[in-house]
Formats: structure tokens, sequence, C-alpha cells
């Protein structure tokens, strides 16, 4: 089993010129996924990466071990109608590749993306979690709210 100490973790935070570092993940996020045997999402066109990444509500990380990529995190600033805090977070997507999962990569992403929520005065994030992904999060803190996640897809 190939180890890494946190020290040779690199987490980063994608900007707009970072679309090429999204397409590749794109052509292998089947290896980020709950069941790495199922289709690869896709890459976007380098013009769609750019201007995914260069959009304010749009958080991404990257970690990066050697130069491979062996996690990321996707959150959406979302303002908030009311008094407090001027937004939270959702948590859209995450993953670990993989042949590195169980190692700590995925709660390191959770504290550069807390490290983040402190420094800009955010005190909420939300995730619509998959079941596989439920114990891992409590783990790392988050506590199971009231009511279920619903969605309708058009077509
Ligand atoms: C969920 C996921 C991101 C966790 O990443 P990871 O890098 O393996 O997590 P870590 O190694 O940082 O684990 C942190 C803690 O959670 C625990 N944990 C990790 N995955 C877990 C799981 N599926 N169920 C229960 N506990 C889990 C670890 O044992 C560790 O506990 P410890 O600190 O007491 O040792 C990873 O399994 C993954 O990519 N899954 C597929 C995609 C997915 O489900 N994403 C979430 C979508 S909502």
């Amino acid at each position: 089993m190939a180890t890494f100490t946190n020290a040779d973790l690199r987490i980063r935070l994608l900007g707009p010129d970072d679309g090429h570092a999204l397409i590749r993940l794109g052509v292998t996020d089947n290896l980020f996924d709950e069941d790495p045997s199922v289709e690869p999402s896709g890459a976007l066109a380098y013009d769609a990466a750019r201007s995914f990444l260069g959009d304010p509500t749009v958080l991404f990380w990257l970690a990066e071990l050697g130069g491979e990529t062996v996690g990321f995190l996707h959150c959406c600033i979302q303002r908030r109608r009311t008094a407090g805090p001027w937004a939270e977070l959702l948590l859209m997507e995450m993953g670990t590749h993989a042949d590195w999962r169980r190692r700590g990569i995925g709660r390191s992403l959770l504290a550069v993306m807390e490290e983040w929520m402190q420094g800009h005065g955010v005190e909420e994030v939300w995730v619509p979690a998959n079941v596989y992904a439920t114990g891992f999060y409590e783990k790392c803190g988050f506590a199971k709210d009231e009511g279920e996640i619903l969605v309708k897809a058009l077509g």
C-alpha cells in the first residue's frame, strides 16, 4: 500500500486558469465514485471549464500527491436572505480516488474547506450525502438534519 504523510498532500483552490486540471478529472472521475466501474462523467470543453472555475459561487479544491489528483471537493456558496452570516456552503460533491481512501484525504479536504469558511465569515455547510458517505461525514462532525432531499429531473 502506498503511503503518504500529510506534508506530501497539496490541496489547492482552483481558479479560471486551472481548466485543464478540471478537464483531466472529468475523464477519470469514475475513480472517485462510490462504484469506480461506472462511466466517467466526461470533460467540459476548455471554455466551459474556465467559466465554471471563474464563477464566484463555485469553490473547487483539488488534492494532489506528487502531481497525481487524489481527491476533490466542490462547494457552492449560497447567499442567505436572513440576518446573520452572509452565506452558507452547499457541499455539492467530493471524492477520494479509490486507491487512496481511508487515509485522511477526505478529512483534509474538509479541513481546508472549514479554514475557508472561518476566513470568510461562513458558519454552516450542508451536504446532500449519499448513504455510502454518511458515516464519513458523521466522523467529520456533520449531523443529520430533519427532512429529506427530493429531486425532480425534467424530460
Ligand atoms: C466518502 C469519501 C470522500 C471519504 O474519503 P476518505 O479520504 O476515504 O476519508 P478519510 O480517510 O479522510 O476518512 C475520515 C474518517 O471517516 C471514516 N470513513 C471514511 N469513509 C467512510 C465510510 N464510507 N463510512 C464510514 N466511515 C468512513 C474514516 O475511517 C476516518 O475515520 P477516522 O478518522 O476515525 O479514522 C470517499 O470514500 C469517497 O470518495 N467515496 C466515493 C464518493 C462519495 O461517496 N462521495 C461523497 C458524495 S456525498
